[in-house]
């Protein structure tokens, strides 16, 4: 698979496209909340994981949350919204000082769990539009400038 990232330009929002219906009825909600659990895993050895909870149970409930959210934007039941409100992405994400570096390397550590889901018979069609997704709208993310 060629998952490329796109290069952010600071300040640019490109508009976001959800990802298709048929990737969450592919990978199922658990499956959803396995990819993103071992994202947050590869986080907790990589460069970005000084702006991420440092604790346990905080790191663990950020794994909920966020797969939550993930179900939600893919098309399924709203438990983000029922857990914890309006999405605004963007200003939940502003206390973290995400650079287009930082971005860079959370894109990068979904690419192998993104293969690996190919391999466990997702289809490509489905992982290119979640990759898509992820893509684009991680650049809106990036608040601080290199
Ligand atoms: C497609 C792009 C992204 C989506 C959909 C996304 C989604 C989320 C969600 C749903 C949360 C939980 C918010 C809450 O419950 O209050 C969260 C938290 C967070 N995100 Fe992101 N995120 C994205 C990109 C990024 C990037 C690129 C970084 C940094 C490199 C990042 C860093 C964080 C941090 C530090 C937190 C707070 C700790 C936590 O709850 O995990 N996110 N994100």
């Amino acid at each position: 698979m060629n998952l490329e990232i796109s290069q952010a330009q600071f300040g640019v929002r490109p508009p976001v496209t959800k990802p298709i219906p048929e990737f969450l009825l592919e990978i199922g909600e658990e499956g959803l909340r396995e990819l993103i659990s071992k994202h947050y895993d590869s986080i907790r050895t990589s460069s970005i994981y000084n702006i991420f909870p440092q604790d346990d149970a905080e790191f663990a409930q950020a794994k909920v949350n966020s797969a939550d959210f993930f179900i939600q934007i893919c098309g399924g039941p709203k438990y983000f919204n029922t857990n914890r409100g309006a999405p605004q992405m963007v200003g939940r994400h502003a206390p973290f000082r995400i650079t287009p570096q930082a971005r860079q390397t959370w894109l990068e550590l979904y690419k192998p769990l993104i293969k690996e889901l190919k391999e466990n018979g997702i289809t490509e069609t489905s992982l290119y539009s979640f990759w898509g997704y992820l893509n684009i709208f991680s650049i809106w993310m990036i608040n601080t400038q290199a």
